[in-house]
This record gives structure tokens, sequence and C-alpha cells, in this order.
């Protein structure tokens, strides 16, 4: 027999007492909340009752048939969405992002080494998809100062093999919208499609925008734009595992559809990359949507936009920070000056209750400080800049982590594609994240680590965390029942 019913929430208790915190408006990277306890309330009943329906067969479970095309609908109005347009629900950003690029890809079966163009702040998603589907990806740099797509350069960029070009709604590193109507206007003009990627804007942009914001116009309201994803699970605040990947026409989405017949089981037929796919999600998402309705959403982002403004007066009483780029959302990145360094801010920040997220340096650019904001997070945002008045003090006084010069130099000159497993235990000791015996270990503090990782170069970075990840998800005592 195993534990009782009350033994196993106590463990499952136990457990998640190590994670960042879900709810309560402290985390700014990772978790959305909106602050209010009927609408998640709802959210886990409804993904309760539907947690053991399937998605596969939306003949066999058509209530869920029923709730994506509510969900489609909803989103088609926020989005501009023409007559004729269609979408599916997916389990997440990644998903949605995966599907838009393999669908691009097999639209054009006459092109032999397909190209995406995206510029660099394109979400890492876009890597795994030329990744998974062979599709190269052409990165395009952004420009220096407004951190948004550089529309003149990637239409330089866009050949006869592209089938994708990529536009963010924002992108998730500094928080600006891309020009979409310059960048939309080149694809069409190529034949090639344009994807807005609005995973993390697509449900308060158009809330904040009807409050006043002005941004160009990013959404179906621009001819060339093709497809659109948009995540539930961000700024609709619903539980996790639901976003929406919106096309302009059937037509533009039916390569996405898979089919197999040729096995003596059911027809496999899909329109996402799961097959069997919990119902939960997205009746969770359903339920909050529904419940908040355009009124809820429109207050969530006002309240927001105000937590935006409110932290960035507050910021100009820090001197040792400075925004990226003016924030078009509710995203901001920050910069430190040379006094101290973003890690240790980090850090900082957490033995204070707060989790903020280190950007690494990338083209260039210092590391930087990631802030999402949520509705739950607005109220607290003279408490929030208390403790990063407090946290950059502190990381003052400490001094900014300084990696040993000949490290930089090694790092600089490894060539990851060369290292075997010893070498990998090695650096992971070097890195801090492994004691003598191999065994891994988790910092208390993890500025060291960022540091070092932050100068080793990004082909570098991604074989020591794989090798990381590897070693982290290996059975260990501590990890059975
Ligand atoms: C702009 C953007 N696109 C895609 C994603 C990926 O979404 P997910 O983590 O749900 O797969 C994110 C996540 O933050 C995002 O901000």
């Amino acid at each position: 027999m195993g534990l009782s019913t009350d033994e196993v929430v106590a463990r499952l208790e136990a457990m998640r007492s190590g994670d960042l915190p879900t709810h309560g408006g402290r985390t700014l990277a990772y978790v959305y909340d909106s602050g209010l306890a009927d609408a998640d309330a709802l959210g886990r009943r409804a993904l309760a009752m539907f947690a053991s329906a399937n998605g596969l067969d939306p003949t066999a479970f058509p209530s869920l048939l029923q709730m994506e095309q509510e969900l489609v609908g909803f989103a088609g109005r926020l989005l501009d969405a023409p007559d004729g347009y269609v979408g599916t629900a997916t389990s997440g950003g990644t998903e949605s992002i995966l599907l838009a690029v393999q669908t691009a890809r097999d639209a054009r079966p006459d092109v032999e080494r397909p190209r995406m163009v995206l510029p660099t702040t394109a979400h890492a998603a876009f890597h795994k998809a030329a990744h998974y589907f062979g599709v190269e990806a052409v990165l395009v740099p952004v420009d220096p100062v407004t951190f948004r797509a550089d529309a003149d350069a990637m239409a330089a960029a866009i050949d006869d093999r592209t089938v994708l070009v990529v536009a963010s709604a924002p992108s998730y590193a500094h928080g600006v919208v891309d020009p979409v109507g310059a960048i939309a206007g080149t694809a069409a003009a190529a034949g090639a499609r344009c994807h807005v990627d609005a995973c993390i804007g697509g449900w308060v942009l158009p809330y904040l925008q009807r409050a006043g914001a002005e941004l160009p116009a990013w959404t179906f309201e621009v001819e060339g734009v093709t497809s659109i994803s948009v995540d539930l699970h961000k700024y609709a605040y619903t539980p996790k595992g639901v976003s929406l990947l919106l096309h302009r026409t059937a037509a533009l989405r039916r390569p996405q559809f898979f089919a197999a017949a040729d096995w003596p089981g059911y027809t496999m037929l899909n329109s996402t990359t799961q097959s069997t796919k919990s119902g939960g999600p997205l009746a969770a998402a359903w339920a909050v949507v529904t419940h908040l309705g355009d009124d809820g959403y429109a207050t969530l982002a006002a309240q927001v936009g105000d937590g935006i403004r409110a932290l960035l007066a507050g910021l100009a009483a820090i001197p040792q920070l400075t925004v990226v780029a003016a924030p078009e959302s509710t995203l901001v990145a920050l910069r430190v000056d040379e006094s101290c360094d973003v890690f240790t801010i980090c850090d900082e920040m957490q033995s204070r209750g707060w989790f903020v997220q280190p950007q690494m340096a990338f083209g260039g650019e210092p590391p930087t400080m990631h802030l999402t904001l949520s509705a739950a997070t607005a109220p607290l945002v003279p408490e929030f800049l208390a403790a990063l008045a407090d946290s950059v003090a502190a990381a003052v006084a400490a001094g900014p982590v300084r990696v040993a010069p000949e490290l930089v130099a090694a790092a600089g000159a490894i060539d990851p594609a060369t290292l075997d497993e010893a070498a990998f235990d090695g650096l992971l000791q070097v890195a801090g994240l492994a004691g003598a015996d191999g065994e891994l270990t988790l910092p208390e503090r993890f500025a060291p680590v960022n540091a070092l990782l932050d100068v080793a170069p990004p082909r570098l970075r991604e074989a020591l965390l794989v090798a990381f990840l590897d070693r982290l998800s290996r059975p260990r005592p501590t990890t059975s029942p």
C-alpha cells in the first residue's frame, strides 16, 4: 500500500517548498499572477474537471473542440483576425512556434534548403524549430539603440529560399515591438510567410492600446502577417499548458495537420505535435478567459501599465541601473554600471524574496536583468524598488564578480565539440556546478556561476548547460519517492 492522501499531500508540499512561488507577485519571470484568487480557483477546478479528457480526438471529446474554437474566437477579436481565419490550441509558446515553422516549411516543398529570417532578438524557440525541422535560421542584428528588428536588413536577408520571416510583439529580452508593417510587407513581396510572435504580448498589448498606448500595427491588421502565436498561460493568466496559433486562412494552416493511416491501429489525426493531450489546460484557459472577459483583462492590463510607469519612475532613483530600451509592453530589461554586476543583484534580490532573471551578454551588449511584470506585482512596485535599491547597494559594496582573465581566455579557446564527458565533469567543477567528487551542487549564490557562464561563448555555454542538465536529470537517491 502506498502513502495515505494526507501523507502524499504533505510530501508534495515539502517538495514544493524549494520552488519559486507562483503567486504573490514576487516572481518576475516564469509565472504570471493575476492576483485574483477566484479566477485561479476556477482555473484549477476546470483543470481538474478535464484532466483526463483527451484532445486526441475532437469527435470523442467535442467539448474540447468547442472550447478551443471559442478561445480562438476571443483571440481573433483581440488580434484583428480577418474573416476566414483559423486557429489551434497548443501546449505553449514553443509548440505554437514549432508548428508555425514546420507549416511554413511544408507549404514549400519546392524549396530544397528552406530558410527563415529572424531578428537576433526572436525567441530561442525559433532556434529549436530550426534544429528540429532543418530550416536554416538567418539571424539579422537588431537596431543597436531601440533593439527593434531592422526591417531593411531583414529585407536584404530574404532570398528565394526564405519560407518564413519573423517579428516579435514584443521581444522577450527587451520588451519592444518590431516594425511588423515593414517586415510583413517585404515578406509578402517575396512570397514568404510572416509570423508574429505575440506569445507574451498578444493578450496584453491590445488592452494597453485600447487604453491609449501607441504602437505601430502588429496584428492581422497588417496585410502580410500570415500567422500569430499568443500564449494563454502568460498574460491571459491561465494555468500552464496553453497557447494559440492563428493563421490568416485555413489554406495556410493545412500543412500543420498530420495524419497517419499506415499502421494497424486508429488513424492518427493531429493538429499539433502532441497526440494524446490533456483537456485540462484548455478547459482551465476557457474557464478563466470566460470568467475574466474583456473587462477583466482591460483592468489587469491597466494595473500592469500603472506598475510599469511606477517602476520606471522609481528606477530614476537608482543611478546604477538604466533601462535598456524604452519598454513598449510589460517587460523591462535593465543594465548596470561598472560599480556592480547584474548577477550579484539578482542573488541579492533572491535573498530578499524577489526573483528577477539574469540575461547573459549577447552580441556585444552587456548582461541585463529581466523583469516580467504581472498584475499581482504592480501594487508591490514600491516594495520591489526598495528591495532593488538595497540589492544594488549590497552589490556595489561587494564589487563586481571578476572572472580570472585566464579563464576568460580558456573559455574563448575551447571547442565544445571536442569535449568528452570527463572534460565536461571538469568544466562543471570549474563553473561551481559540481563538487570534487563530480556530484552536482546547486550553489547558494549563482553570481559566480553566472559570471563564468557569461564569458563562455554561446556554443560552449549551451554544451556546458546540456551536460549539467544531463547530470541533473539522472536518478539520484533524493529524487526517488
Ligand atoms: C516572445 C516569446 N515567444 C515564445 C516564448 C516561448 O513560450 P513557452 O515558454 O510557453 O514555450 C516566450 C516565453 O517566454 C516568449 O516570451
